[in-house]
């Protein structure tokens, strides 16, 4: 099968060095980060596949893959691996957890890396050096490395020496928030979060949505100041949704989490949806999680239901705000942020 050109390029490097690869089956892979040509090569390569993203993970099940969309792979994917092959995140501590992570493997097998030279992937043998093990390099192309490693196995590993729970000021509030490397604002809050929350609409009822919810911090401060609202929050990511789940109930606070690319897995309308959206997939600029939002949200509210939003002045959100709403206003602006509120 030949790579195409219209694929990421670590996928690209991947399909090159294939012969390679795929000589220990069945091979486990971690976090693809598109579709692209997985289907067809499972057909002569068996594969098991593993997802931290659940857009991916529906891709996989909408083309009849099987894959697991969960925080870590289960315990039935770790012993049944003969290979495994992971993609390198965007985040250098999520990559460092996650090569942690391969140190608990049962037993030795051939262990891959691949990822784009701007995402970092030329630090791993750094890293692999500190966890005890060696790697080399198998290739380098389109910007990309493709690095064999060689890891001390049956290492004790458990991810709850990664999570920090800490009191962080959200606007008027105290909140305890759960963190994890790989999940947004994991160093401190975001100040376009923070610009959101001091200028924050406070519905005193309804149904709520936090579109994107990251580590729990929007949703779970309006939850705190509206304990009457019905409050749902979705993310993409298993890492966030976790992340959100434990800052919930840190706070002894009450919501539904939901795992969602966009939309893709919410029903209902809702009185108030709040977010500060994407424009990010990995290291990619991309806006279509935002366009989403902003296109969608009129079908997805209830008549006269709001919709706020924090954003970089930069982006075009106003614009597409304005063809999609008929009534747009700023409520607060600072040189690098502004929040829009729109209304149904
Ligand atoms: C800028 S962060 C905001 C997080 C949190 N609301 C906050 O204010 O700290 C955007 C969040 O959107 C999530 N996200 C990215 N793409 C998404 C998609 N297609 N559908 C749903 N959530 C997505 C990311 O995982 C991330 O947690």
């Amino acid at each position: 099968m030949q790579a195409s050109a219209a694929w990421q390029p670590s996928t690209q490097v991947v399909w090159r060095n294939l012969d390679v690869l795929s000589q220990a089956q069945p091979l486990l892979v971690m976090n693809p980060p598109e579709l692209a040509g997985w289907a067809e090569l499972n057909e002569s390569v068996p594969c098991l596949f593993f997802s931290q993203d659940y857009r991916v993970s529906q891709a996989f099940r909408q083309q009849g893959l099987e894959i697991e969309f969960a925080v870590l792979p289960s315990p039935e994917q770790w012993q049944m691996a003969e290979a495994v092959l992971l993609f390198w995140p965007k985040a250098k501590e999520l990559a460092q957890w996650l090569l942690g992570l391969l140190t608990s493997l049962p037993r030795e097998l051939p262990i891959w890396v691949v990822g784009e030279h701007q995402a970092g992937v030329k630090s791993t043998p750094k890293l692999v050096e500190a966890l005890g093990g060696s790697c080399y390099k198998q290739d380098n192309a389109r910007r990309c490395s493709l690095f064999q490693l060689e890891l001390p196995v049956a290492q004790p590993f458990s991810l709850e020496e990664y999570w920090r729970l800490d009191a962080w000021q959200l606007a008027d509030q105290s909140l305890q928030v759960a963190r994890l490397p790989g999940v947004f604002s994991e160093q401190s809050l975001d100040k376009g979060s923070q610009l959101l929350l001091d200028h924050l609409f406070l519905p005193q009822q309804g149904r709520v949505l936090d579109f994107g919810c990251g580590a729990g911090v929007l949703g779970a401060y309006l939850k705190t100041k509206c304990p009457s609202a019905e409050v749902v929050m979705l993310d993409v990511s298993a890492l966030a949704l976790e992340a959100s789940k434990r800052t919930l109930a840190a706070n002894q606070l009450d919501a539904t989490v939901l795992a969602s690319d966009a939309w893709s897995g919410v029903g209902g309308r809702f009185d108030f949806i709040l977010s500060n959206p994407p424009f990010h997939t990995g290291i990619h600029t991309d806006y279509a999680p935002a366009l989403a939002l902003i296109s969608q949200a009129q079908a997805h509210l209830n008549p006269g239901g709001v919709l706020q939003l924090v954003a970089n002045s930069h982006l075009p959100y106003l614009e597409w705000l304005r063809q999609h709403f008929s009534k747009v206003q700023v409520d607060a602006e600072t040189s690098q942020f502004r929040i829009y509120r729109a209304w149904r």
